[in-house]
């Protein structure tokens, strides 16, 4: 591992067993809480995309907020919200997704993005790939080009990271968990 990955890796939280037997709960808020790890994923996720032109950061609800809203001010981007169902007032587009726990939908106002504009996705852990995949399905709904995907965890054995290069999505990672 290198440094940035093992200092974020010890500054993440395992919790066995959680949500359900089996599962190892891998827990960013002792990361956020941490405002030397917390500025160096942030540091880190921007530093591919630094001085290339990013119009948006679009993070996925809940976690994909905390950290692409930080990302986007470094990048001085806009930054889109995709929901969970429900949330959004105005005109939407809606896709469902596959969860590693559920199926659920999400939704993205139609008018978030503007036809061609590049766009780079941001959460917080990419696991089957689900939520990563639907919100990349969600963007070129509506014109966006999705120039990469980047998240501070991967868990490589469920396969996510796959699924979004078959799409032809850069992926951009910073520590990676082996198992569930
Ligand atoms: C978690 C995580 C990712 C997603 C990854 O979100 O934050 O968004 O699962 O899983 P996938 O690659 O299998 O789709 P979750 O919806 O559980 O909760 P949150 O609202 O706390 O972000
Ligand atoms: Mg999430």
């Amino acid at each position: 591992m290198n440094t940035i990955a093992s200092e974020l890796a010890a500054s993440i939280r395992s919790i066995p067993d959680y949500p359900k037997p089996g599962i190892i709960f891998r827990d960013i808020t002792t990361m956020l809480g941490d405002a030397r790890a917390f500025r160096r994923a942030v540091d880190a996720l921007v530093q591919p995309y630094a001085g290339t032109k990013i119009d948006k950061v679009a993070g996925m609800e809940a976690r994909g907020f905390i950290l692409g809203g930080a990302v986007a001010h470094q990048l001085s981007s806009g930054f889109v919200p995709i929901r969970k169902k429900g949330k959004l007032p105005h005109d939407i587009v809606r896709i469902a997704y596959s969860l590693e726990y559920g199926v659920d939908e999400m939704e993205m106002h139609r008018d978030a993005v503007n036809p061609g504009e590049r766009v780079i996705l941001v959460d917080d852990l990419i696991a089957t790939g689900g939520t990563a995949v639907g919100a990349t399905k969600l963007l070129r709904q509506i014109g966006a080009e999705v120039v990469a995907a980047c998240f501070v965890i991967d868990l490589p054995d469920l396969g996510g990271r796959k699924k979004l290069e078959e799409l032809d999505v850069p992926v951009h990672t910073l520590v990676e968990f082996s198992g569930h």
